[in-house]
């Protein structure tokens, strides 16, 4: 399937020209790599990877409406959302929007909230649209896997108990879809979804699948496995949305808050029934070998092979995430960073991730065919 990878921002020139303009692209770019073109240099482009285009040429004149129509004839047709900041609320330009096939708009200057809310919504149609061209088996994994976790963290916030059935189904769909159709379609299909937790934990969820089923671990203990991928960050329902949406890094005071989320996990688990190898794996995923990690500064043996497991998911996927601060990384360079973490990860585990981490495994995952049957 086709990588949808890039917000495209069309302007008469291919670049932010005023302050307004500048926040539009900044506000993108908190969630999205974006790419600034020009009307002439979008005129004739394929769009093939574009999650959206925003359009911030007001529709105020038949040259530039005719140029419009020409761009948004190729994105309407391939079912690509168009967002459009316009310069004002005239009866012309809001009814040219709609002629246009627009999907959305807003006036200049934008309301920050009420922007990125919108942005939110039309890429999530977009890439989960997108999910369509996947295998049954993958779409039904990611919709499972977006229902959990709406579910599950609006449950949490609101002190309520949350359904492990609904967990486990979602995790015999994840361990499914790897072990039949590979991962690199799935990680590419949810690598630009709008809600950050969610995808952060599907991607360390379909990781920690694909490593189980590399390692030939089976049964219940994959079931926890691939669990603790999805909830490994539960704790974060508990962490203020400006924190876990800064766009740039944290100072020292928030990083204090931030890493209370383990903390916020082993009151949340420990509040259900949580069996013992999930709380585990979920509580300890940011221990480090030599103890300096939290929360519990556990050292050594004392930290369990399922957090060392979800350790090395969390970090990869982490790394190769674009987030609010920083661009997405390549799995290469990732890998590499993960290969200088001694003292932090298990280098052994950590080598055996390398088919994972590079996309070159062997046999089965990528190709589709069954590398260890899941019993
Ligand atoms: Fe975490
Ligand atoms: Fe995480």
């Amino acid at each position: 399937m086709t990588d949808l990878s890039f917000v495209y921002i069309i302007r008469h020139k291919d670049k932010a020209e005023t302050p307004d303009q500048e926040v539009v692209t900044e506000l993108t770019s908190r969630y999205h790599d974006i790419i600034e073109l020009s009307i002439e240099q979008a005129a004739g482009f394929d769009f093939s990877n574009a999650i959206m285009l925003i359009v911030d040429v007001p529709p105020d004149n038949y040259e530039t409406v005719t140029s419009l129509k020409k761009i948004l004839q190729v994105t309407n047709q391939k079912s690509i959302p168009s967002f459009f900041v316009l310069g004002s609320m005239t009866r012309k330009e809001t009814m040219q929007v709609q002629i246009l096939g627009a999907s959305d708009f807003l006036v200049h200057p934008v309301n920050h909230e009420n922007f990125i809310t919108k942005l939110g919504k039309l890429a999530n149609n977009s890439i989960e649209d997108s999910w369509k061209a996947l295998s049954k088996t993958q779409e039904a994994a990611l919709k499972a896997g977006l229902k959990v976790f709406e579910d599950l963290f609006a449950n949490v916030k609101e002190g309520q108990a949350f359904s492990n059935e609904d967990i486990r189904q979602c995790c015999d769909l994840t361990i499914k879809a790897t072990a039949g159709d590979g991962l690199s379609d799935m990680i590419s299909a949810i690598r630009t979804h709008h809600n950050y937790t969610y995808r952060h934990s599907m991607m360390v969820s379909g990781y920690l699948s694909a490593f189980g089923l590399l390692l030939g671990i089976k049964g219940n203990d994959m079931q926890n496995l691939v669990a603790c991928g999805l909830i490994h960050d539960i704790g974060k329902a508990y962490v203020s949305p400006d924190l876990l949406d800064k766009p740039g890094p944290l100072t020292d005071e928030e990083w204090v808050e931030m890493k209370k989320h383990p903390e916020y996990s082993r009151q949340i688990l420990e509040s259900i029934e949580c069996n013992e190898i999930i709380f585990e794996g979920c509580i300890h995923h940011h221990e480090k070998l030599d103890g300096t990690g939290y929360p519990d500064g556990l050292k050594g043996d004392e930290v369990s092979d399922i957090a060392r497991m979800v350790a090395i998911a969390d970090v990869f996927s982490g790394v190769t995430e674009k987030r609010s601060y920083k661009k997405s990384m390549s799995k290469e360079k990732a890998y590499d960073i993960m290969l200088s973490m001694q003292g932090h990860l298990d280098m052994d585990l950590v080598n055996a991730f390398k088919p994972i981490a590079l996309d070159i495994l062997p046999t089965g995952l990528n190709s589709g065919n069954k590398l260890k049957a899941v019993s």
